[in-house]
């Protein structure tokens, strides 16, 4: 691998140290993303200098101006503390035709809002739950044709903002009263799915045009799906106490016929496609016990922390984690903006 110059974009408070130690366990949680990638691509001969993006763009157009990198390694998931906006900086980088890693802003912006990306699937005829949106600051409008239980989140949030037991709803009362509560709490548009119980599914996806699939992977809900319903709240995906106790754990999804990985494989590039998707992402998906799919949503530039699904998933597939951070910059190298066709 070419040694490159490349601008590390994080949250501003997210800005690794150098070095780990000293640092206490919640220090060493809240920026460990940042930190793998840091020293992974520092190890690996690459000149890295680390920009921390708070809500001004100045410095970043001077740094891009002055030590022209070769690529941006996009580490955002927001910007001025909105999740929607992190798109934007990538049209930034666009305009400033700066190479950057992982998605593209339409592909960004088109699976950040789940209703977008609901209504692109049902039009490919990829499976997704049927759905109701009840906006925030209208009247409330009674839903038709939808069957309970239903499923309540916001139509933008990610991480399992917002999402508990109690997203899970049986009757119009809690329905209505699940939707207030997402509208006051997310200060969003709320969605109400049709509730899949099933097994939790993610597929890691890479690539611009040519697109490799990892595993599938599993969340296994272990012993807590004998006293609640297996979905994948906060506490579930990121408090490893909890985990613990419970039994919960990822890895390869077991016992899947062949035909049945296949399908799912193919189903996770198809949404890529369909929301015009570059770099690399992770779909959500549901797998019932009659054996049907749903896709919950696709993730553009999934969660990159060493060990965890995306990052463990591809190792299974004979990809290190150095190497898939050196593919990653690579596919950003090789994407092909409009602006290049002006060159
Ligand atoms: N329609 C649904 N049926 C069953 N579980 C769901 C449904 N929608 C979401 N969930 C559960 O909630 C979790 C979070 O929902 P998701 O749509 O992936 O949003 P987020 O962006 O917060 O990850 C899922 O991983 C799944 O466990
Ligand atoms: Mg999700």
């Amino acid at each position: 691998m070419k040694k490159r110059r490349i601008l590390l974009l994080v949250n501003a408070d997210l800005i690794p140290p150098d070095d780990l130690r000293g640092l206490s366990e919640d220090e060493i949680e809240a920026c460990r993303t940042e930190y793998n990638v840091l020293s992974t691509l520092s190890n690996a001969g690459h000149e890295v200098r680390v920009l921390g993006m708070g809500d001004k763009i100045g410095e970043l157009r001077r740094v891009v101006r002055d030590w022209r990198p070769e690529i941006a390694f996009n580490l955002l998931e927001e910007f001025s503390g909105i999740v929607t906006y992190d798109h934007y900086v990538v049209a930034l980088l666009e305009l400033m035709r700066q190479p950057y890693t992982g998605c593209n802003p339409r592909g960004m912006m088109l699976s950040r809002d789940k209703v977008l990306t609901k209504q692109i699937l049902a039009y490919h005829r990829i499976p997704t739950p049927r759905f109701h949106l009840f906006p925030w600051g209208k009247a409330w409008r009674e839903p038709r044709g939808l069957e309970f239980p239903l499923f309540v989140k916001s139509a933008t949030d990610d991480a399992s903002l917002g999402i508990s037991q109690a997203s899970i709803v049986h009757d119009p009362e809690r329905l209505r009263e699940r939707v207030q509560f997402i509208h006051e709490q997310a200060q969003s548009d709320a969605l109400a799915e049709q509730y899949i119980e099933g097994r939790e599914l993610y597929v890691g996806v890479m690539g611009n045009e040519r697109l490799t699939a990892f595993p599938v992977w599993e969340l296994d809900f272990g012993k807590l799906s004998d006293v609640q319903a297996g979905i994948a709240t906060r506490k579930v995906k990121w408090d490893p106490a909890y985990q613990r106790r419970h039994g919960i754990r990822t890895g390869p999804a077991g016992d899947l016929p062949e035909a049945q990985v296949a399908r799912i494989t193919q189903l996770a590039k198809r949404v890529y496609r369909a929301l015009h998707m570059s770099g690399y992402a992770r779909m959500d998906m549901r797998l019932k016990a009659d054996g049907s799919v749903f896709v919950l949503e696709a993730n553009a530039n999934p969660n990159l922390t060493y060990g965890e699904d995306f990052a463990e998933s591809g190792d299974v597939a004979g990809i290190s984690y150095e190497q898939l951070l050196n593919r990653i910059v690579q596919l950003g190298l090789n994407y092909q903006p409009e602006w290049r066709l002006f060159e």
